[in-house]
């Protein structure tokens, strides 16, 4: 079983069930399908604890898995999640390094007990900028829950959501170009088949802790109508309770899609 974890990296707790105290404020009919988190803050929290950066990173595998474990017991459809994007590689060698053999490392050490949990995980982005033995750990753990039918768990890695749509548009170029597309073949559904996301439900819900309110380039097509919840607290400081919270917040919100409510 995949657990949820408190205190260290290595101490878990079980997938919260539908009695548990946790999800007592839950209303089960109005859960968000897909969630989208942007997991910042790590660095901040660490920097406050007077530890370094990478500290705040090993932290924030632990909310994680515990938001990950939540998303599970609450029977979410899709669980999407910013783990590195186009503009990280900015940062200092030593950070990129760190969070590259921490992606393997937990990848390697996790992906049977996903697998347990029906998890299928899937990495979206620009995979072939990564270093080869995270693509190697990538392609096994991808392979090995290929077949789950549970929460589609994407891990966005060297992703960039303007980069997604280039790419999209590359391949419609290209069958255009073969002579197998007129542009009026070109709808909606086609382009959202052509992104990382293929298949998965539109984005409800995007999360987005330690202050700062903006998309940052993440799920830019995918998230056209989602809610957003924003909290100060940085992403290792973030709990279950919070993530409960945000669900609360998102069923209070009247979605018109464009339309008019029918109240
Ligand atoms: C943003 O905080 C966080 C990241 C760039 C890395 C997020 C990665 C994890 C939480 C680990 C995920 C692990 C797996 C296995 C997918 P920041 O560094 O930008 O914090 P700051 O804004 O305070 O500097």
């Amino acid at each position: 079983m995949l657990k949820k974890i408190f205190g260290s990296v290595d101490a878990y707790k079980e997938i919260p069930q539908r009695d548990d105290p946790l999800f007592a404020p839950i209303e089960w009919d109005k859960l968000p399908r897909h969630v989208a988190a942007i997991m910042d803050g790590n660095g901040r929290w660490a920097k406050g604890q007077g530890l370094l950066r990478t500290a705040g990173h090993s932290s924030g595998v632990r909310t994680l898995k515990g938001i990950l474990s939540t998303s599970i017991g609450l029977g979410l459809e899709a669980l999407t999640v910013y783990a590195f994007s186009t503009e990280n590689w900015k940062r200092p060698t030593t950070e990129v390094d760190f969070l590259m053999k921490l992606f393997t490392e937990q990848l390697a050490k996790e992906m049977q007990e996903m697998h347990e949990d029906n998890v299928r995980i899937r990495f979206i982005g620009r995979l072939e900028g990564l270093p080869k033995n995270l693509q190697k750990q990538i392609r096994e753990a991808e392979e090995l829950m290929a077949n789950n039918t549970g929460i589609r768990f994407n891990v966005a890695t060297n992703y960039g959501g303007q980069d997604e749509l280039v790419r999209a548009m590359q391949k419609v170029a290209a069958q255009a170009a073969q002579g197998n597309l007129k542009p009026e073949d070109i709808d909606e559904a086609m382009v959202e088949g052509l992104l990382d996301t293929a298949g998965d439900p539109p984005v409800d819900l995007v999360i987005r802790t330690s202050g700062d309110q903006r998309l940052s380039n993440f799920l830019l097509w995918q998230s056209a109508y989602a809610e957003f919840y924003f909290t100060e607290k940085n992403w290792p400081e973030f709990t279950p309770e919070d993530y409960v919270d945000a669900m609360t917040v998102f069923a209070k919100r009247d979605r018109r899609f464009g339309g008019l409510n029918k109240k």
